[in-house]
């Protein structure tokens, strides 16, 4: 007999499997646009999403976190542990950090779990990030404003073997959002 569990209840009453979306990236990939897309997207098709970004992360319960390595690997440990209170709550996951590491984002699997953990790579070359720019950022670190900048003075390095791969610096938005969606609907659909 199988013995329902909690969040077998939770999912069940959501109408929803739960996971974790993960898109990594470069700065200006545009984890946080498609991001905000799908969840827009998904919560008009009734799905309950939490969306979790960096910027707003690390302005709120990571406020104590700089760029380290060290730092950027708590970073994602605890978002990685927020993930598990969502998903055990049935709930599915956006999440919008530059995880710049293989081992970051191994540490966020594992805590996460393989089999919840759906890692997206939004591929767009350091030179297209550099040159779209939008928050000024790469500029002022050029100009040695801002130390450890990742694709600058800190690496980037690009998943081995990602969920699914979009190249975010040619194909538009909207063609990228809906190889999203079709991708993704069998993983969470009820
Ligand atoms: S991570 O490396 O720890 O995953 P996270 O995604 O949370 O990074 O935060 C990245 C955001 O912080 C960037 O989008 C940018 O706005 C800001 N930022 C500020 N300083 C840096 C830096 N040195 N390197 C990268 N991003 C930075």
């Amino acid at each position: 007999m199988h013995i329902e569990t909690t969040r077998e209840r939770k999912e069940k009453r959501l109408r929803q499997r739960a996971k974790a979306i993960w898109f990594t990236g470069l700065s200006g990939s545009g984890k946080t646009t498609l991001g905000t897309r799908l969840e827009q997207s998904l919560s008009n098709q009734g799905f309950l999403i939490q969306l979790l970004d960096g910027d707003v992360i690390r302005a709120g319960i990571n406020n104590n976190l700089g760029f380290s390595v060290v730092d950027r690997t708590e970073n994602i440990r605890r978002v990685a542990e927020v993930n598990r209170l969502f998903i055990d709550c049935g709930i599915i996951t956006i999440n919008c950090f530059i995880s710049p590491t293989v081992e970051i984002r191994e540490l966020a699997k594992r805590i996460i779990g393989e089999t919840d953990f759906l890692e997206i790579y939004l591929d767009s070359s350091l030179e297209v990030c550099e040159q779209r720019d939008v928050k000024g950022l790469y500029s002022k670190a050029r100009k040695g404003l801002i130390p450890e900048f990742t694709g600058i003075t800190s690496p980037y390095e690009i998943p081995l073997n990602p969920f699914l791969r979009l190249d975010t610096a040619t194909d538009t938005k909207d063609y990228n959002s809906e190889i999203l969606i079709n991708t993704l609907i069998s993983k969470i659909k009820y």
